[in-house]
């Protein structure tokens, strides 16, 4: 596909959105042609060649690899591969375990919340403020001088809130605390820069990157490693790849050495694919596109009288009606194809919907007035 490629041309990538109005990519998205084809190729090769044809798929994992780490502007060092953004955060608890306590937002999702109980933090949460958002000065409040990570997902799953993460990552340096990030419901949809000030960072790329289970991105910050020590390791977290009898750690200091063993390489090879699709768009492009998008949602929304709980730059439209289990019948009786979270109705908004998209979702909506 074309850098210039037109939207309807990228349309046609995800057959998925022939069958239904699909606005529930904030649950999974689906799998884009290229990213199938990429994993497909994996399986075709491992049936004509067996491990002669190894090279080309470790090829194309480490291709993976760099683009993941342009993608969020870290380096090739900086990035392991794990299959969900569970086993990310999971690794910055085993990293940081035993430094101190943690902060998260309240009803944070799972994945963010779960890896630190697992392992005995003490966990606090930062509270919502009476309009139900969780700014950087409540996530301040919620800090203690026993703080020594702050977790956040980027985009929130159940309103779409967008996290600042230059500010949360400046919170976190000036109370000598890490900033990890899940950023599962923002990769694909939103930039993101590790940049910032981002210590660990997390994504699985079955949402907005398309790219089906099973390949997700850790960012470790280089000298991370170095400083609290590698707390697992397997096979390829060695910094040898003899097979000599091992008789003691030689730690690998990279984000890599997180992946412990083989990796899943028809996954990785799919979110290779579904890397080079997005970043061909480019994250400028696709912003115009879910803004112009959610704007026209919101719009529409506000004429119908339903009011949201969400940020105007978020991809995710949280729509606030009477009965979400209800209002979530209607709209699928209509094809249209939303989530039902936290009382609302969620509706998440990808670069591959479209005016029509956005208005059958409407009409379905006024059918509930
Ligand atoms: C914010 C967020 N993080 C992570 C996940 C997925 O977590 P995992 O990849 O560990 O299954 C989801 C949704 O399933 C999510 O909404």
């Amino acid at each position: 596909m074309s850098a210039d490629a037109g939207w309807a041309d990228l349309r046609r990538l995800f057959p998925a959105l022939e069958r239904c109005v699909y606005l529930d990519t904030a649950s999974s998205g689906p799998v884009s042609t290229p990213a199938m084809n990429a994993g497909q190729r994996f399986y075709a090769l491992a049936n004509a060649y067996g491990n002669r044809a190894a090279d080309q798929w470790y090829g194309a994992v480490e291709d993976c690899r760099t683009r993941a780490a342009g993608f969020i502007g870290a380096t090739t060092d900086e990035i392991g591969f794990v299959p969900n953004t569970s086993m990310a955060i999971t690794a910055a608890a085993l990293m940081f375990e035993g430094h101190g306590a943690v902060v998260i937002g309240a009803d944070e999702h799972p994945s963010v919340a779960t890896p630190w109980l697992a392992r005995g933090y003490e966990v606090r949460c930062a509270a919502r403020d009476p309009d139900g958002r969780i700014t950087p000065d409540s996530y301040a409040r919620a800090m203690t001088s026993a703080t020594r990570v702050l977790a956040v997902s980027h985009v929130r799953f159940d309103d779409g809130q967008v996290n600042d993460l230059a500010a949360l990552a400046a919170l976190a340096r000036a109370n000598g605390a890490h900033l990890v990030v899940d950023a599962t419901q923002s990769a694909g949809i939103l930039p993101i820069d590790v940049g910032v000030g981002i210590d660990v960072l997390g994504f699985a790329g079955f949402k907005w990157m398309n790219a089906g289970y099973g390949g997700g991105v850790l960012y470790v910050r280089d000298g991370l490693l170095a400083r609290y020590g590698l707390p697992i390791a397997g096979n390829r977290s060695r910094a040898t790849e003899s097979l000599d009898e091992v008789v003691a750690l030689d730690p690998l200091l990279k984000a890599q050495a997180f992946e412990l063993g083989t990796v899943p390489v028809a996954n990785l090879m799919a979110l290779g694919a579904a890397l080079e699709l997005v970043s061909s768009i480019g994250a400028d492009r696709i912003l115009d596109r879910v803004a112009a998008l959610t704007g026209r949602l919101r719009a529409g929304l506000a004429r119908i009288g339903l009011k949201t709980a969400s940020q105007a730059l978020s991809p995710i439209v949280s729509v606030i009606v009477a009965e979400s289990a209800q209002a979530l019948n209607v709209m699928e009786a209509a094809g249209v194809h939303v989530a039902d979270r936290a009382g609302r109705i969620r509706v998440a908004v990808s670069w591959y919907n479209d005016e029509a998209d956005i208005d059958r979702c409407l009409e379905a909506f006024a059918s509930l007035a």
